[in-house]
């Protein structure tokens, strides 16, 4: 029994020291963290203004942050209780490194100062205004349209996506290499007012850089594919014309002689000549009364 007593009191004691020695440890490491320095982008552009903002856990009024750039202290205009840090990229060597340091002479928190890790910021050139480039080719399923886009400026990586009017048609084509991105599709037919536009950017923040609108092309290298895709209307525009003259070149004559025949007087009875030979003829055929058939002879009743 006594054995069993002493081994409980001695685990008891070895969890208590334990607990201390991990309060100890999460003192010691709370005592002096270092703070991070940050940016709300990490890609700028000359000319860009931006803000380092330097942060910890656990905030105090009476902590002091400093910046450095290299090994070089930053004058801020910000008052020293300030955590962030306002500057303009002019050029390369506003890159970085940067880094910061908090320092609490007050409160215990901070007793020792550490700096950040270093912070540096990346230089990219803006993407310039893409060119659209359309080409169509005649297929059997339709036009084959390929738009090209490509930015002559801007830093890679780009990204470039394929719009109708406003509508994105294609994925973000991303393209390491100076060179148009592509996308094919195949059109069904055409209202002739479709217009397209690419638009290409870059890592850069709200740096987004849209085309002209352009509308598919009539002609291209490989002929006139809106003439190919007319040509039925056109075929049909040419059948209309070629029985269109045969009747304007008849409709007059047969006028003219309508305009003959319809100056002779209809009552036969006005010329007695004709009438008589009439009139034998078909009472000799039928005997039926010729007024009701004037042109065409009546069916034989012989029976
Ligand atoms: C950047 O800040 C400076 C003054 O600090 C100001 O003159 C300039 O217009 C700002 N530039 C941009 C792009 O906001
Ligand atoms: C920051 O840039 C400097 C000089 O360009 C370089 O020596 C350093 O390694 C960079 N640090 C980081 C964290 O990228
Ligand atoms: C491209 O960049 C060069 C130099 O940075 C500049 O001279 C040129 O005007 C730019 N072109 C366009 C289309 O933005
Ligand atoms: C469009 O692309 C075609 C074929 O690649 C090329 O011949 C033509 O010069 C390009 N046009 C423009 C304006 O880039
Ligand atoms: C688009 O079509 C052209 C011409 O047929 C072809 O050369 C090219 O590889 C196609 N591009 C893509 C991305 O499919
Ligand atoms: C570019 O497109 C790729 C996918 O194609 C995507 O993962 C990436 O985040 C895009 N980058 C930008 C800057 O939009």
């Amino acid at each position: 029994m006594m054995w069993k007593k002493s081994f409980l009191v001695f685990l008891f004691s070895l969890s208590i020291q334990n607990a201390v020695l991990d309060d100890d440890r999460t003192k010691k490491t709370d005592e002096c963290p270092s703070p991070r320095l940050s940016s709300q982008t990490t890609v700028v552009t000359k000319g860009q203004n931006v803000s380092l903002i330097c942060s910890i856990e656990k905030k105090s009024q009476t902590i002091m942050y400093y910046f450095y750039q290299g090994d070089k202290y930053l004058r801020t205009k910000d008052n020293g209780e300030s955590n962030i840090f306002n500057l303009r990229i002019s050029e390369a060597r506003d890159l970085g490194p940067y880094k910061c340091k908090v320092q609490d002479s007050i409160s215990s928190v901070y007793r020792c100062s550490k700096y950040s890790p270093d912070f540096n910021f990346t230089l990219l050139d803006p993407v310039a205004t893409p060119v659209l480039n359309i080409s169509v080719i005649q297929t059997e399923a339709g036009l084959y349209i390929t738009l090209r886009c490509i930015s002559p400026n801007g830093s890679l990586p780009i990204n470039y996506t394929f719009f109708e009017k406003n509508a994105a048609i294609s994925p973000a084509i991303s393209k390491d290499v100076r060179q148009p991105a592509e996308f094919n599709f195949t059109k069904k037919s055409t209202q002739g007012d479709e217009e397209y536009r690419c638009e290409a950017k870059n890592r850069l923040l709200n740096n987004a850089k849209y085309s002209q609108y352009s509308p598919i092309p009539l002609t291209d290298g490989d002929g006139c594919a809106l003439c190919l895709q007319l040509l039925p209307v056109g075929l049909l525009l040419v059948l209309k014309v070629i029985a269109l003259i045969p009747a304007c070149w008849i409709l007059p004559k047969y006028k003219a002689r309508k305009a003959m025949r319809d100056n002779v007087p209809e009552d036969y009875g006005h010329t007695p000549m004709e009438v008589g030979e009439y009139e034998s003829m078909y009472k000799n055929q039928a005997g039926e009364d010729l007024t009701a058939f004037p042109s065409s002879p009546p069916m034989s009743t012989s029976g």
